[in-house]
């Protein structure tokens, strides 16, 4: 004992004890506003801990070269070939994907039937959306004849009701099997359930149209682009679809048989031309509870966010191991291929310059 405290004992060890609190409250609350602050950032770190990854698919290997008869095709597949083809019938849910419809239209217009396609009057958030395949029906009139087109009305969102998403989900499926019925289809039809933005390709469609014997039901593993064919991101595209049409097939975008037929076309999202159109599409689906801050949706982040190949909503990629998350961590590397691509987007590459390699700038 060197020299004598002036406080007594107690209110000695109080202020010791107090200056060991407040470290630790300050410590306490900045992981506190960190933490809150970068939930989601911090889940989609630990995600390989906390999520298990979809139920492995068998993949079905993918024949195809050109000038190879279909018979042969076929026959690779292990299928044999038809005398005449299967029609082919393609279902759409659409939000606003004008310029990636058109493609989707342009590439696979000599192979099928009918182009049934849904459109509602508000998202599955409630809210209101214009009309704007209906408003932008010229473009599409070269595949006019084939087209099964429906609006579906939503009603104005009720305050409070927190189920309303899964519901207007859910009466999107039921509108689509109805227009389904409507449009004709007949069991032993190919059906095609995807997202606007999921283009099977034609030579996918010429196997379905011609080879006998194939699945049922199979998932169409697609090649994903992010914003544009510039940058491609994976093959783990897998919700579109292909059906041989029965009375029980029912409209789905979601998991429904363990095969799924390899390489089969693309899947290109927020493949946007104007700036807006990227802004409604963040706002208004199920990305929504991604903009945490307003500065999200400043036109000059995003047309940066676009040319860099970076997140638009800061997010890290979506992966189920540590190995896969740091792989895709950072920027999405450039291409300069734009070979095996939609033949539309080629033959109209001018038109569609925002979606080919350099081609990043986009317009107000
Ligand atoms: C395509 O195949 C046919 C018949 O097998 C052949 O005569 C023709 O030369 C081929 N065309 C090309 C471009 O290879
Ligand atoms: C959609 O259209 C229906 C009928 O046309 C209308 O009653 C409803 O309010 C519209 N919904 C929205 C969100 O505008």
């Amino acid at each position: 004992m060197a020299r004598t405290s002036p406080y007594p004992p107690l209110t000695r060890r109080k202020i010791a004890s107090l200056k060991l609190l407040i470290p630790c409250v300050l410590v306490l609350s900045v992981s506190v506003i960190i933490v809150t602050q970068y939930f989601q950032n911090i889940s989609y770190l630990l995600r390989p801990l906390w999520d298990t990854p979809p139920r492995p698919f068998i993949r079905i290997p993918h024949y195809y070269a050109p000038n190879i008869s279909m018979p042969q095709l076929c026959q690779l597949h292990g299928w044999g070939i038809l005398p005449t083809p299967r029609r082919v019938f393609d279902a759409v849910l659409f939000s606003n994907e004008l310029d990636i419809l058109e493609i989707r239209y342009g590439e696979l217009l000599p192979y099928v039937d009918r182009f049934v396609i849904l459109e509602a009057n508000a998202t599955f958030t409630g809210i209101p959306k214009s009309l704007s395949f209906l408003e932008n029906i010229n473009r599409f009139a070269f595949a006019g004849s084939k087209i099964v087109y429906d609006m579906l009305p939503v009603n104005e969102p009720d305050p409070g009701s927190r189920h309303q998403p899964f519901h207007v989900e859910a009466s999107h499926r039921r509108s689509l099997n109805v227009l389904l019925r409507r449009s004709g289809i007949a069991v032993g039809d190919v059906l095609i359930m995807a997202d606007a933005d999921e283009i099977p390709s034609p030579e996918t469609v010429q196997l379905l149209k011609w080879c006998d014997g194939i699945p049922q039901v199979m998932h169409l593993e697609l090649k994903n682009y992010m914003y544009s064919f510039e940058f491609p991101v994976d093959y783990n595209s897998w919700r579109a679809t292909a059906h041989v049409f029965t009375e029980h097939t029912l409209y789905r975008h979601s998991r429904q048989s363990n095969l799924m037929l390899a390489d089969a076309g693309w899947h290109c999202s927020f493949c946007f031309k104007d700036i807006n159109e990227f802004t409604f599409k963040m706002k208004a689906y199920s990305h929504a509870d991604r903009v945490k801050q307003d500065s999200f949706l400043n036109p000059d982040r995003i047309q940066r966010v676009i040319c860099n190949g970076e997140d638009l909503f800061d997010m890290l990629p979506e992966e189920y191991t540590f190995r896969d998350l740091f792989k895709k961590m950072g920027p999405i590397p450039k291409s300069a291929s734009a070979v095996h691509l939609p033949s539309y987007l080629i033959k109209n590459a001018d038109k569609f310059r925002f979606l080919l390699p350099g081609g990043c700038l986009r317009s107000g």
